[in-house]
């Protein structure tokens, strides 16, 4: 299935969620998915046999929705603009008791971070959709340290220790996080007496790596829409993530109320692919 008609960029940041999300290194977006889209959800990650799983868009036909769902794909695609890509999906079933479970850590390399390069943006941002009840903690929460995206160290990692200044994530089922690469992070235990279901898709610009496949399944990406081929960025000659091909240009119309200034700026000889385009992020001065 091809669709070549491309739409306006789907509703992303304000000001107000920019500011909270660059403050606090994540976003918690509250009831995003109704119950329907939860059940369907839910129905998905139980269909799987193994308790987690990577570049799952391939697996089911609701994962694959995911890859530009409007939830989310506008808040993505104003930082990464043109050069969107995701890097990795993955679900995750975590049941009562689960013993192994993710120590302090951020999310990216350690050796030499994103944060050495890009303080002011997320080379990398992890979006969630939270499938069942998170009323309290120890449920295998989430937990985090808020506004810790830009230390490069912390004293509890590689540990489950408590940090002072830990949250758990509380909330309801349909509930979207967006998550800065570098925040410290872990899994709380699950005390309670039902498996913790959740989606993961990570975002970045298309010359950042792939973390959970080097190519996709031919078939596979032959039968998706335009948009969520090229948000797959499955190229045979690696430098196409660089420069763009003309025909993948513009991965949506900018939106009616967004100016770019960047228009007007290049004779007609210049191709779509090799123009500058400016991100929402830039427009609004965030960098
Ligand atoms: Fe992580």
């Amino acid at each position: 299935m091809q669709d070549d008609a491309t739409t306006a960029a789907p509703t992303g940041f304000t000001p107000d969620t920019w500011a909270a999300f660059a403050r606090d290194g994540i976003l918690v977006v509250h009831d995003v998915l109704d119950a329907a889209q939860v059940d369907a959800l839910t129905a998905a990650v139980t269909a799987q046999k193994d308790p987690t799983a990577m570049n799952v868009v391939e697996l089911h036909e609701r994962f694959t929705e995911l890859i530009d769902h409007p939830a989310h794909t506008g808040f993505v695609y104003d930082v990464y603009g043109e050069m969107l890509k995701l890097l990795r999906s993955e679900y995750f079933k975590r049941p009562p008791g689960q013993a192994i479970r993710n120590k302090w850590h951020y999310d990216g390399p350690r050796a030499l971070p994103f944060e050495v390069f890009s303080p002011n943006l997320p080379l990398r941002i992890k979006v969630g959709y939270w499938l069942t009840p998170l009323p309290r903690e120890d449920r295998g929460n989430l937990v985090y340290v808020p506004g810790s995206h830009h230390r490069p160290y912390l004293e509890t990692y590689h540990t489950h220790e408590p940090h002072p200044d830990e949250r758990q994530l509380l909330v309801r089922p349909g509930a979207l996080t967006l998550m800065w690469g570098g925040l410290w992070h872990r899994v709380a235990e699950n005390l309670g007496d039902t498996t913790r279901l959740n989606v993961f898709l990570e975002y970045g610009p298309s010359w950042i790596v792939t973390s959970d496949r080097n190519r996709s399944d031919p078939d596979w990406i032959a039968s998706l829409t335009r948009n969520r081929r090229i948000i797959m960025r499955d190229y045979d000659h690696p430098n196409s993530n660089v420069k763009l091909f003309d025909s993948d240009v513009p991965l949506y119309h900018r939106r009616p109320d967004e100016p770019d200034p960047q228009e007007g700026r290049y004779g007609d000889h210049v191709p779509p692919a090799l123009r500058k385009r400016s991100t929402w992020t830039e427009r609004h001065g965030t960098v």
